[in-house]
């Protein structure tokens, strides 16, 4: 099957489209047939070396497809079964992956919606779940514009949330869409964040790493509900929570999200998709970090 590597890191160069092994699935996993996977800064940064591990490496955290094969006590889900979920083996960027972490597409879906959702929902949820966020929570969010700051726009919403998003003057229409208030980033944000929320904020996420956590601090009074996913540097200089889910990940919203899609009140746009021989290309374009909702992958 094919399936996307690289041998080396570097630039997107060196990624190529290989012919591996088809995998199996172990007991209590499924294997799909890939249609979409979606695309996602851990993919460059992976490709660049910046994640550790040796070369050579697939990619690819998400996918959506057709079940093809089903472990040993699987009972869930049977052949021919629409899913969306992780790839078990960070290999989604191939024809066939494995998955353990999974569930039924939600019915409106085509498979690139699909696939652009688990990582983004997954660490939106995360974020909100360990920063407390419910029914009145002033959430501030850094970076609100892409995959995982769309998702955590709309499923603060969805929880009650008030949401103040930072991001480029281009996306302020589209976070008012999402019933976020927009501010720009850059000098003057604290000032303009009060301007919209006078007695500051309850939990502030940095979603974009750009070397904001000394702001979100004094616009949340305080460390203990800033959090970042972005910036390791920062939150462990200034005491912040740090999130990449290894205390646990938000895997729940994969079962969730069907209902907030069919009832309007959450939607990921794909920003554009992209041939798997045009992986570089998908590269080049998440690199610029200015991309609106998601990029994905169509594998067949
Ligand atoms: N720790 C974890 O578990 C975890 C999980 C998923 C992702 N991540 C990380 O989280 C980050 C966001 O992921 P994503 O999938 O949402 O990425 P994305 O879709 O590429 O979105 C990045 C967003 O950052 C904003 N941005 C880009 N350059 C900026 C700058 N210089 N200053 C301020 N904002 C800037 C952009 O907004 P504008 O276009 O509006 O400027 C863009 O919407 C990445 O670094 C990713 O690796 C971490």
């Amino acid at each position: 099957m094919k399936s996307v590597r690289f041998h080396r890191f570097g630039g997107p160069e060196v990624l190529e489209i290989e012919e591996v092994p088809e995998p199996r699935p172990g007991p209590g996993q499924i294997r799909i047939a890939v249609r979409a996977a979606g695309v996602n800064p851990i993919d460059w940064k992976k490709r660049q070396g910046l994640m550790g591990g040796k070369p050579p490496q697939s990619l690819g955290q998400d996918a959506a497809g057709v079940v093809d094969q089903v472990g040993r006590g699987v009972v869930d889900v049977s052949v021919g079964a629409r899913v969306f979920g992780f790839s078990a083996t960070s290999s989604a960027q191939s024809e066939l992956t494995i998955m353990s972490e999974y569930e039924p597409m939600p019915p409106s879906l085509s498979f690139e919606d699909a696939a652009a959702l688990p990582t983004a929902i997954e660490t939106a949820a995360r974020a909100l779940d360990e920063t407390g966020v419910e029914k009145g929570t002033v959430v501030l969010v850094n970076g609100a514009s892409g995959g995982v700051g769309s998702s955590s726009v709309q499923l603060a919403v969805a929880r009650g949330a008030h949401v103040i998003g930072i991001a480029s003057p281009a996306n302020h229409d589209y976070l008012r869409s999402l019933q976020a208030e927009p501010v720009a980033y850059g000098e003057g944000l604290v000032d303009r964040v009060r301007a919209l929320a006078p007695e500051g904020v309850d939990v502030a996420l940095d979603l974009a790493g750009n070397g904001v956590i000394p702001d979100l601090i004094e616009l949340a009074g305080g460390t203990e509900r800033v959090l970042t996913i972005a910036d390791y540097e920062q939150a462990r200089k200034y005491g912040v929570t740090f999130s990449d889910g290894k205390g646990g990940r938000a895997v729940h919203i994969l079962g969730e999200i069907g209902e907030l899609i069919e009832d309007g009140r959450f939607a990921l746009p794909v920003a554009r998709t992209f041939p798997l021989s045009d992986v570089a290309e998908a590269h080049r374009t998440s690199e610029q970090g200015h991309v609106r909702g998601k990029l994905v992958l169509l594998v067949r």
